[in-house]
């Protein structure tokens, strides 16, 4: 493989390039390095960079200076694919690392990016008619970098030039040659042969839905923590399953982002589930606010019933209550719930059967949080929902499951009907969940579609791919 890089400094390059596996895996042929000094390409006297057009006082390098040293270094080396750093770029992770290797390895063969030995000759013998060579000869031959430093480039030469933007982060660092770095230690791992075994790079974090297991190497005591037992036993299918488990759990507490957008298998999905903490749902007729700002009670829907129901048996929650003191209330419900808890609703409609199973009549919301804790053996941990924003200490995003689930405590959602939850409910709470919103000044959602939303948005699944 050969990279070319274009930068201002290239004297950072110089130890990065000269140490530990990147100096063995040139010397071993696996790829060559050429760094260009873009100061090469000024005239005398003549500044790299110019102001920005407009308000601001940036300054960009200019993109003529670029434009020759694209040129020269194509003119030895053969056509690049180029890559620009920039913190507006495509986000960097192990998918795009994975997905360019594969492509560079492909396109490489014959063309010119994979050189064995780091030879920079196109192999001459590879095709076999006129426009195949003619093909090769305009065919990709190496990988060229092009990190920036003040502003950044000029658009234009983006968009000329680039094949990809990359960003490493959503952050800004002071210059593109970290960025390039970084890109070069993702790429180079994944070359077979630069890294000693196959397994080290194929099982890590981010290859998959989970990140990596712990590990431990000796001793066995250090500082009073010891290494798990399972992990010396010998047993490969226990340290195994032990691994695993690890990993799946690390993943759904901490990285459950990440997971929910690259989880697709059925056994991976079986296992995350394991470890996300039981979750409720209760919906209140009780302690909610009414027209003229009293609290009071509502009337129940028969659409709220089923409808949460099916929304909670999707997304994986374990029971949802319903809250009402009202006596001719609790029979409305009672009658619904008994046609589809019995044969009669079962026949008519088994899947409504199943989610209709999930809903629990309740007189208060302390009979509610009581049978969750008799259930769980744990008191649960308390989320308000709210059409309105608070400012408030308990509020809670849609990114937060972190502070949740590390309680290690079952978890229950609380739906306000009517104007929404009264506060003394909402002082009770634990963590109160932001508001449901568009981009829009409209903000009245249905208590069931506002349930399906936020659902979706704690505990579904979201695919990137
Ligand atoms: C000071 S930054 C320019 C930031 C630019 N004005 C912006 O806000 O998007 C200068 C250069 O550093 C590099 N850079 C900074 N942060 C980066 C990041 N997170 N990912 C990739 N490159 C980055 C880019 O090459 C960028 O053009």
């Amino acid at each position: 493989m050969r990279i070319s890089i274009v930068t201002l400094f290239p004297a950072l390059y110089e130890p990065f390039l000269r140490t530990s596996l990147i100096e063995r895996a040139v010397a071993a042929g696996h790829v060559s390095f050429s760094v260009e000094n873009l100061f090469s390409y000024t005239a005398a006297k003549e500044r790299i960079d110019s102001p920005t057009f407009g308000h601001g006082a940036g300054m960009l390098i200019k993109p003529e200076i670029i434009e020759k040293a694209i040129a020269k270094k194509e003119s030895e080396w053969g056509p690049a694919f180029k890559i620009f750093f920039s913190p507006q770029g495509k986000k960097l992770d192990q998918g795009l690392l994975t997905t360019l290797s594969k492509k560079f390895l492909k396109d490489g063969k014959g063309a010119g990016i994979v050189q064995a030995n780091g030879s920079d000759q196109i192999a001459a013998n590879d095709s076999h008619s006129p426009a195949e060579d003619d093909a090769k000869r305009h065919a990709v031959q190496h990988i060229m970098l092009l990190p920036a430093r003040y502003e950044g480039m000029d658009a234009r030469v983006e968009q000329e030039y680039a094949d990809l933007l990359v960003s490493i982060g959503d952050y800004v660092l002071m210059g593109g040659d970290l960025p390039a770095m970084v890109f070069i230690e993702g790429l180079l791992r994944l070359i077979p042969g630069v890294v000693g075994k196959a397994e080290s790079v194929e099982e890590e974090s981010f290859s998959g839905p989970f990140v990596d297991y712990p590990e431990f190497t000796a001793p066995i005591e250090w500082k009073g923590h010891t290494v798990p037992k399972v992990i010396r036993s010998g047993n490969h299918k226990e340290i195994a399953r032990w691994r695993r488990d690890q990993a799946a759990q690390n993943t759904v507490v901490h990285h459950f982002s990440w997971l929910r957008e690259h989880v697709i298998k059925k056994e991976d999905k079986e296992l995350a589930a394991r470890f996300i903490p039981p979750h409720y749902a209760i919906l209140m007729h009780d302690q909610v606010m009414l027209e003229g700002g009293r609290e009071g009670t509502s009337s129940v829907t028969s659409l709220d019933i089923h409808d949460i129901a099916r929304s909670a048996r999707t997304y994986g929650l374990k029971k949802y209550f319903i809250v009402t003191p009202l006596l001719d209330q609790q029979k409305i419900i009672r009658k619904l719930l008994e046609f589809w808890h019995t044969s009669v609703g079962i026949d008519y409609n088994p899947q409504r059967h199943i989610a209709l199973q999930l809903v629990v009549l309740v007189s208060s919301l302390d009979e509610a949080l009581a049978a969750i804790e008799s259930e769980q053996g744990k008191q649960p941990v308390m989320m308000a929902t709210s059409a309105k924003s608070y400012d408030s200490e308990k509020s809670l995003g849609y990114h937060d499951q972190e502070a949740v689930w590390c309680l290690q405590r079952p978890v229950v959602v609380i739906f306000g009907t009517a104007r929404g939850l009264a506060q003394s409910v909402i002082d009770r709470c634990d963590f109160l969940l932001g508001p449901v919103e568009g981009f829009s000044d409209f903000n009245h959602l249905s208590v069931r579609s506002a349930a399906a939303i936020i659902f979706d948005r704690w505990l579904g699944i979201n695919p990137r791919d």
